[in-house]
This record gives structure tokens, sequence and C-alpha cells, in this order.
């Protein structure tokens, strides 16, 4: 039988949910804490808070049974084996991870630790901050021999992030001693042995596939630097393809066949090579701006990163640039709007490419009709509905009388609308698609002047933005 693990997740974001409800769901005791009471309450009565596929079925399985949730982190230490630190670390204006959460958490548990525990960093942090949490609880009184710190990063891609969790590439576990990683073998022997898999209401993995994961058990700085590391390296992928697909559009190549002949290549990969108008989100942009200023205060020159971040900035400004070009001027233009999160599968419009075009878009004078299937009300809070700002039920209403319809976020609904249907609401037929959803051949074919990235059209239109964008 597997051994059960007392767990405490603090933090009931992204993370810390979807890891509290995953523990559960893999056979361990789990009690998520945050300090914000009504969150707790919410949780409680029944709600899910984010928008995250297969998150609403494992709380609903779990909740009042083997996930607690409290407000009440003094009693949660008093009971748990492990404790998962998944507050948040948002961005200084340096660049720096802001560790104030995970400093006070680390407090907190000190004052309330009464046997050995496992205090395991789950939130992005920069190297050596397993050492900050190790010596805040010694200047908090608590003796070297009651904890040890873990780290133990996560991969989680918003909207994926349950079967990611379930059916991770690999579980990292950066320790430096040998009973502190034990623990966390304990807690993931479900997966790596693929004894979860057996169970009759397992989540499947993506193509149905249940291999057990492997787990690599690294020094606590390693662990801490593959987090920072390996979103770093995807983003860095899509500054690349993206500098790729400015190429090819000055040269009348196709960045989808460049990038499928580049992805063929195993050493390369064909993930995370689409083009578009830059990556967003909680992570990329937080983390890469982080692990520059890690290396800069080391006297590292990573000055990649720099690229990385000024390629992908470009990127929406040339988007910018491309709607400019096809509509010869801003000021007065009705444009419909498709997406506002920032990718597709979740409501999450932080640091989002479409929230920050549409800011561009109406400072430049265009009003602006949008739709997004799960991220318009979130949206509301930073795009109030105003004489320039308003939302659509859904895309065809989002195109009524437009001068164009923008695609912004990559929803897979996106590509089952009714291009005829789109053409007839549109004032003016021009497609302007920032994430390539289409077949150029399609959408011409159905009349419709179509602009996208990195991809020669057959439209005289093309010619014009390139000129101009070059
Ligand atoms: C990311 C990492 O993938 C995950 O491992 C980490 O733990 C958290 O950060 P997430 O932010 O949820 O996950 O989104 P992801 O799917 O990685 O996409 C990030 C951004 O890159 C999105 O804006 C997406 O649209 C963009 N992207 C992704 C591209 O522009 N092109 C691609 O090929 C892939």
């Amino acid at each position: 039988m597997q051994k059960k693990v007392r767990i405490t997740v603090v933090g009931s974001g992204y993370v810390g949910l979807v890891a509290a409800a995953c523990f559960a769901e893999i056979g361990h005791d789990v009690i998520c804490v945050d300090n914000d009471q009504s969150k707790i309450d919410a949780l409680k009565g029944g709600a899910c808070l984010i928008h995250e596929e297969f998150l609403p079925e494992l709380l609903d399985r779990h909740r009042n049974g083997r996930l607690q949730f409290s407000a009440n982190l003094a009693e949660a230490t008093a009971g748990s084996d492990a404790i998962f630190i998944a507050v948040g670390t948002p961005q200084s204006d340096t660049g720096d991870a802001d560790l104030s959460y995970v400093e006070a958490v680390a407090s907190e548990i000190a004052r309330h630790l009464t046997h050995y525990t496992v205090i395991v960093e789950k939130s992005t942090v920069p190297v050596y901050t397993n050492e900050w949490i190790r010596r805040t609880l010694e200047r908090n009184g608590v003796e070297r021999g009651m904890f040890d710190v873990v780290s133990n990063p996560e991969f989680l891609r918003e909207g994926t992030a349950v079967r990611d969790f379930l059916h991770p590439d690999r579980i990292v576990v950066g320790s430096d001693k040998q009973e502190a990683a034990d623990v966390l073998s304990a807690i993931y022997a479900p997966l790596t042995d693929g004894t979860y898999f057996d169970g009759e209401s397992a989540i499947p993995g993506p193509l149905n596939t249940n291999t057990p994961a492997p787990i690599l058990h690294t020094s606590t700085k390693s662990a801490e630097i593959i987090k920072h590391a390996s979103n770093a390296f995807l983003a860095l992928k899509i500054s690349f393809i993206n500098a790729v697909s400015n190429l090819c559009e000055a040269t009348d190549a196709n960045v989808e066949q460049v990038a499928s002949g580049m992805g063929l290549d195993s050493r390369i990969g064909g993930r995370f090579l689409r083009p578009g108008i830059g990556y967003g989100g909680s992570c990329f942009p937080k983390d890469v701006a982080a692990f520059r200023s890690v290396a800069d205060a080391l006297g590292v020159d990573f000055s990649l990163l720099r690229e990385v971040e000024s390629i992908n900035i470009e990127q929406q400004k040339r988007f910018l640039r491309k709607i400019r070009s096809a509509l010869w001027t801003l000021r007065g233009k009705k444009l419909g709007v498709l997406g506002l999160a920032f990718k597709g599968g979740t409501d999450d419009i932080r640091d989002s490419p479409a929230i920050a075009l549409i800011q561009m878009l109406i400072e430049e004078g265009c009003t602006v009709c949008a739709f997004d299937p799960a991220g318009m009300e979130r949206a509301h809070a930073v795009l109030p509905v105003s004489a320039t700002m308003s939302y659509a039920a859904d895309a065809y209403e989002a195109a009524m009388e437009a001068d164009a319809l923008l695609i912004l976020t990559d929803w897979d609904e996106f590509c089952d609308l009714d291009l005829n249907r789109i053409k007839l609401n549109l004032r003016y037929p021009t497609v302007l698609d920032g994430r390539n959803l289409f077949d150029p051949k399609t959408v011409s074919g159905a009349g419709l002047t179509y602009v996208s990235v990195g991809r020669p059209t057959a439209h005289p239109i093309r010619e014009h933005a390139v000129k101009q964008t070059a």
C-alpha cells in the first residue's frame, strides 16, 4: 500500500489549488491554506475559482474528504509532514521576484512547527531561496534538525494543469538531505510507479497514455535553476520562431514549413515553435525577467535573455503595424477582436498580448468589440465597458459592422467559425490573425483578406503590409 503523507499546500492560486487537488487525487491527506478567508469559504462552499480542465471534478471528488480548506496555517502546520509553499512571487520594479509572501509564510511556519517537517518550494523562486527560507526558520528559533527545505518546481501549463500534474514529463526534486528527498519520493510514488493509473477514475494522460513519470533528484540549487532555465528556454524558443517568422515575411517563405522542418530534428523538437503576437501569461514574462536579474546579480552575462524580451515586445508592435497597414489609418476604426486570454483554454488575462494590443488600439483612436470564451469577466476589470470598449456575446457579434476582425488568442473553437457568416457581418472583409489559426487558402477562398504571421498571402494587401513593417 502507498504511504499516505499529510500535506499542507499554502496558497490557493493556480499552482496551489491544482497541486492540492492532485495530491488528494493520488491518495494523500491535504489541507489547502489561504489567508484570504473569502476564498477559503468559496472553496469550502463548492466553488472552483479558476477555469481549469478537470479541476472542478477533482475538487468535487475530494472536498470534505482527503482535501480540506483552511485559513489557519498554524493548525495545518502542526498536522503536516510536508508543507508546500505555493504563494505568489510577483515581479518587482527591477525585474526581481518579490519574495515577501514566501518569507511571511516561512516565518509563520517557524512559529508553529512542532515536529520534523519538509518545507517545499513550489512557487517559482530564484536560486538561493531555499537558503533564505532555512535562515528565516532558524532566525525564528527553529532547530536545524526540525526541518529541511526542498525545491520541487512545477511545470504546469494553465488550461492543462491537472493533466500536466498527473502526467508530467518529469518530477524534479531538489534536496540536500536524503530524508527529505524520501518524503517527496513517497508523495509522488503513485505517479512514478504508475499505481495511480490503475484506478478506474484516474484522469487520463494526453492521448490516453499512462506512462509512469521519471523522477530526477538534484541538489536544491540545481532544482531552483531548472525551473527558471526551463521557462526561459521555452520563451527563447518562441522569440526565436517569431524572429524567423519576420524573416519569412520579408522573403515570402512560410514559417510553418520552416518550423516543421526544424522541429523534425529531435534535438530541436517541434513544440513551442508556433509564431504569433508574443508570449504572455503569469510565468514567461516574469520568469525571464527574474532569471535575467539573477544572472545580473551574480555578474553572469546573460544578455541573450534581454533579446528574448525585446523580440517579444517588438512582436506585439509589429502586429499593430500590420493592422495599421491593412486599414491605412486607425483613428475612428471599429475592430472586432477574438480573444482576450493570454492563450486559449484559460480565463487568465495576466500579461496577455491581446489586452496589451487592445490598449494600444484604443490609444490610437479605435473602438473595440471583443469576445473571449472564458476571459471576458476578468477583462472587464482592466478594460471596462466605455465608448471605445465593448464585449460581444459571440464571435459573430464581435465582427458585426467592424472594419476588420483580429484574432488574438488561440482558442480551438475559433477554428470552427463559419467564415461566410463572419464575412457577412464585417463592414470590410479583413481578418488579421495573430495566431495563425486558419489555412490562408480557406480564408481567402471565403472572400476575406487574410493577414497572418510569417506566411505569404495571395492578397495584394500583404505587399503593402510587408513594406511598411520591414
Ligand atoms: C508556462 C510553462 O509552459 C509551464 O511549464 C510553467 O510552469 C508555467 O509557464 P503557461 O504560462 O500556462 O505555462 O503557458 P504556455 O502554454 O507555456 O504558453 C505561454 C505563452 O507562450 C502563451 O502566451 C502562448 O500563447 C505562447 N506560446 C506558446 C507561443 O506564442 N508559441 C508557442 O509555440 C507556445
